[in-house]
């Protein structure tokens, strides 16, 4: 099947924009999975909660949803992508998954990195796994990179595939995610995206770009570059995710001690 993402500079607040910029980069190109940035349709750096109020959204309901599914629909095709979501009076940093059929699933972020802290609440729906026509989905969100724990639950799971949206800023992750990946033998799509937001005041946040592609085996099929706004498509086959052994003495899943695992 053919997977990848839209690495680019979304404009703070500007939903139709930024959701028309991810139309228009994929008319015309075949893809089965698209995976889009964290917060991909409003920009990341909210200042105060009323901004986070007018811009997060209900779900399945919201425009965003809404715009996704029919998008999905219409090239029949799966998306995930992150947006701020309204639940009850929660603001969760959420993901969602679309598909030929329209809407699928949400899984809100269950780390929240630095300033999210201030206006959202910790995800409350657990590592979640999609089983769909094209193979078995996993969401994770950005800096829920740094727990191995959340990959490695995704993979116990089942996940052939980690769609990992993202606006990473600190310089480790896409070093990380090879190690992700063969530890668990999954592939993985980090989408993040490129440019600065400059909200607030000595505290600008730059982007760091480099969304990649990354094998079972930790290997780095595509990565873009720091600042380059790039749809990037590439064949993979996930019948390697379900192959967990490494010679015929090791299995990565069945060699696994846990009752060692307990901190003593
Ligand atoms: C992040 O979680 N957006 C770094």
């Amino acid at each position: 099947m053919k997977a990848g993402f839209y690495q680019f500079n979304p404009s703070f607040g500007n939903k139709e924009k930024n959701i028309g910029a991810v139309t228009s980069a994929i008319t015309n190109v075949h893809m089965d999975l698209l995976v889009l940035p964290e917060f991909f349709a409003t920009g990341y750096q909210f200042v105060h909660r009323d901004e986070v109020a007018k811009l997060a959204e209900t779900v399945p309901d919201g425009y965003t949803t809404k715009a996704l599914s029919e998008l999905s629909r219409k090239k029949n095709i799966y998306i995930v992508a992150g947006l701020p979501e309204l639940y009850e009076d929660k603001f969760y940093n959420s993901a969602i998954l679309t598909g030929p059929e329209g809407f699928i699933g949400t899984y809100r972020k269950t780390h929240l990195f630095f300033e999210e802290n201030l206006y959202f609440a910790p995800g409350d729906t657990g590592f979640k796994v999609w089983d769909t026509e094209i193979g078995h989905i996993g969401i994770m969100i950005c800096f829920d990179w740094l727990f191995p724990e959340a990959m490695r639950t995704l993979a116990l799971s089942g996940a052939d595939i980690v769609a990992h949206p993202s606006n990473l800023v600190l310089p480790f992750c896409p070093d990380a995610m090879p190690v992700r990946c063969l530890e668990n033998r999954v592939f993985a799509i980090t989408a993040n995206r490129t440019g600065i937001e400059n909200r607030k005041k000595g505290a600008a946040l730059k982007f760091i770009g480099k969304s990649e592609i990354v094998s079972p085996n930790g290997e780095i099929l595509v990565r873009a570059t720091e600042d380059q706004e790039t749809l990037v498509i590439r064949e993979i086959d996930l019948r390697a995710a379900r192959d967990k052994t490494l010679n015929p003495f090791n299995d990565l899943f069945k060699d696994r001690r846990t009752e060692h695992y307990k901190i003593v």
